[in-house]
C-alpha cells in the first residue's frame, strides 16, 4: 500500500513537475515585449555578440552577459548555438570573470594547424580571444588580451596560463579583439580597438602578438570611442575588397551607437581605404557592435546587438534586457563610382516564414489597408514593396490603443525613416523618442523595401539592402492594422506579407 501511495504521490509530482516547466518555458518566452524571431538571453542582461564562429555544421554565438542583474556589470560570456542562424539553443556559461577581469567582448577562431598546440589528440582547438578588463586597475592599462581554448566544440573551456597574450601599451581604451586567418602569410591578424583608432597586430600562434599598423586617428567618424572592429575580404565582380567594420559610441548617425565602415585594401600588415568618407553599416539606432561570423568561407554573416548605449540599461523590459538583429548576409555594391556594404537578413529566415498575401499592380488611393493581412501574426511579419517609380510613403502599423509606428520614405529630402515616437512605450529614455532618418543610396528609378517586424522591433531593408535601418520599439499591444500611405496615383507592382513562425515555441 505505501509502495503504491509513494508511486501515486511520485507521479504526480513529476506530472505536474512536466507542467509547470512546460508552462514556465512557453511563460519565459512568452513575456511582454520578448522578441519572437530574434535571440534575446532567457534572463537578464546581453550586449555585444562575442566569439561567433562556425564550426561542424553550428553557429557559435556568445556574448556579453551578466546572469544577476538586469543591468550592465561584470562581464561573462554566455553562450548559445544553432544550426541555421534562426533556432537558438542556449548552453552553459562559457567564461567567467577571474583574478585578471571581467571577459569583455572578442573572436573565436578554429584553429585548424593548430598553431597554439592546444589541440590534442588530433581535435582541433577553438580558441577564444577576448579582453579582460580589470575593474580593480584605475590605470590606463586596466585591458590587456586573453586567450582561452575549448577542444569539445565549446562546451569548456580553458583560459590559458600565460594570459595576457597582448599587454595594454597605456591606452585606456584597449579592447575587442577580432581575429583571422590571413592565408597568404600563414599568420594570425587581430584587429584592435585602441580608443580613436584600430590597431592591426599580428601572430604566429594566437600567443605571441606584433603591432602591424594602425588606422583611424583622422578618417571617419570620431564622435565617440572606436570598439568592436572587424576586418574582412568580400570580392565584387570578381575584385577582391577587405571590409573595416568600427562601433562608435556616442557619435552615430542617430545618436548613440552605430557602426560605420570602410572598404579599401589589405595587405597582411597596413589598411588602405579605397575612399575616406563616413558610411554606415546600420542607420537606425538600435544595430551596435556587430560584426561577422568566423569560418563561414565567402558567405559574411554579421550579427549586431538590437540596442543602443543611450537607453540599454533601462528598456522596459524585466525579465531579460535586449535582443540581438537578424542575422545578415553581407555584400559590397557599386554605385556610381563608390562602394557600398549591403546587409540582407540570411535565406535561413525563410525557413519561419509562412505566404499570407501577394498583390501585385496596386494603384494607391493614398491609404491602402491591409490591416486583415497582419492581424493574426501577433507582431512578426515581413512585408515586401516593390515599385518601379518612388514616392513618398509611409507604411503605418498600429494597434487599438492609437499606438502607431511609421515607416517610410520622403522624396525630398531623399531619405527613409522610422519614426517610433508614438509607437508605445518611450518615457524610460528622453532619447528614445526621435525620428531616425537614412539616406537613399541606390540612384535607380525602381525601388523595393523589405521589413522584418517582430513584437519589439523593426528591421528595414531597402533597395537590395543599400539602406538600412533597425530600431527597437515597445507598443503595449501587438500590431493590429498595417496600411500604406502614398501620394495618390502610385503604383506599386508588388506587395507581399509573411508570417513568422515564433522560434521559441
Ligand atoms: C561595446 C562594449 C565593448 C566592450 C563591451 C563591454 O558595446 O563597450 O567595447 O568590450 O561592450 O561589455
Amino acid at each position: 500500500m505505501k509502495i503504491i501511495l509513494t508511486f501515486i504521490v511520485a507521479s504526480l509530482l513529476s506530472f505536474s513537475g512536466i507542467v509547470s516547466s512546460q508552462t514556465h518555458q512557453k511563460k519565459m518566452y512568452g513575456e511582454e515585449h520578448r522578441p519572437q524571431f530574434h535571440f534575446s538571453p532567457p534572463q537578464k542582461w546581453m550586449n555585444d555578440p562575442n566569439g561567433m564562429v562556425y564550426l561542424n555544421g553550428v553557429y557559435h554565438l556568445f556574448y556579453q552577459h551578466y546572469p544577476d542583474s538586469t543591468v550592465w556589470g561584470p562581464m561573462h560570456w554566455a553562450h548559445a548555438t544553432s544550426v541555421d542562424l534562426i533556432h537558438w539553443k542556449n548552453e552553459p556559461v562559457a567564461l567567467y570573470p577571474d583574478s585578471l577581469g571581467y571577459i569583455f567582448s572578442g573572436s573565436a577562431v578554429v584553429d585548424k594547424k593548430n598553431t597554439t598546440g592546444f589541440g590534442k589528440d588530433g581535435k582541433i582547438p577553438l580558441v577564444a580571444v577576448f579582453t579582460h578588463h580589470d575593474p580593480k586597475d584605475q590605470s590606463e592599462k586596466r585591458e590587456n588580451q586573453s586567450i582561452a581554448y575549448s577542444l569539445n566544440e565549446g562546451k569548456t573551456w580553458t583560459k590559458y596560463a600565460g594570459n595576457p597574450v597582448l599587454k595594454n601599451p597605456g591606452i585606456i581604451d584597449f579592447r575587442d579583439p577580432k581575429v583571422m586567418w590571413y592565408e597568404k602569410e600563414q599568420k594570425w591578424v587581430m584587429t584592435l580597438a585602441t580608443k580613436d583608432r584600430v590597431t592591426f597586430y599580428s601572430s604566429p600562434n594566437l600567443k605571441e602578438w606584433k603591432k602591424e599598423s594602425e588606422f583611424g586617428e583622422n578618417v571617419g567618424a570620431h564622435g565617440g570611442v572606436w570598439e568592436c572592429p572587424d576586418l574582412f575580404p568580400l570580392t565584387l565582380n570578381g575584385n577582391p575588397y577587405w571590409v573595416l567594420v568600427v562601433s562608435i559610441n556616442p557619435g552615430g548617425p542617430n545618436k548613440g551607437s552605430a557602426t560605420q565602415y570602410f572598404v579599401g585594401d589589405f595587405n597582411g600588415s597596413k589598411f588602405t581605404p579605397v575612399n575616406t568618407k563616413t558610411k554606415w553599416v546600420d542607420w537606425g539606432a538600435d544595430n551596435y557592435a556587430g560584426v561577422t561570423w568566423s569560418n563561414t568561407g565567402n558567405r559574411k554573416i554579421f550579427l549586431g546587438w538590437m540596442s543602443n548605449w543611450l537607453y540599454a540599461n533601462v528598456v522596459p523590459t524585466k525579465v531579460w534586457r535586449s535582443a540581438m538583429t537578424i542575422p545578415r548576409r553581407l555584400a559590397l555594391k557599386a554605385v556610381g563610382n563608390e562602394l557600398f556594404l549591403t546587409s540582407k537578413p540570411v535565406k535561413e529566415l525563410d525557413k519561419i516564414t509562412f505566404p499570407i498575401t501577394e498583390l501585385r499592380r496596386l494603384k494607391s488611393t493614398e491609404r491602402l489597408d491591409l490591416s486583415g493581412k497582419i492581424k493574426n501574426t501577433g507582431s512578426k511579419f515581413k512585408l515586401l514593396l516593390e515599385a518601379k517609380e518612388l514616392a513618398d510613403y509611409s507604411i503605418i502599423l498600429s494597434n487599438s490603443l492609437g499606438e502607431e509606428l511609421t515607416i517610410g520614405f520622403d522624396k525630398k529630402s531623399n531619405n527613409y525613416f522610422i519614426d517610433r515616437s508614438k509607437a508605445g512605450k518611450t518615457s524610460f529614455e528622453s532619447n528614445f523618442v526621435t525620428k531616425h532618418t537614412a539616406p537613399r543610396v541606390s540612384t535607380q528609378r525602381s525601388t523595393n523595401l523589405t521589413l522584418l517586424v517582430d513584437v519589439a522591433s523593426v528591421e528595414v531593408f531597402a533597395d537590395d539592402g543599400l539602406s538600412v535601418m533597425t530600431d527597437i520599439c515597445f507598443p503595449n499591444k501587438p500590431w493590429e492594422s498595417l496600411s500604406i500611405v502614398s501620394s495618390a496615383g502610385w503604383i506599386i507592382d508588388r506587395v507581399k506579407v509573411a508570417g513568422f513562425k515564433s522560434i521559441w515555441h
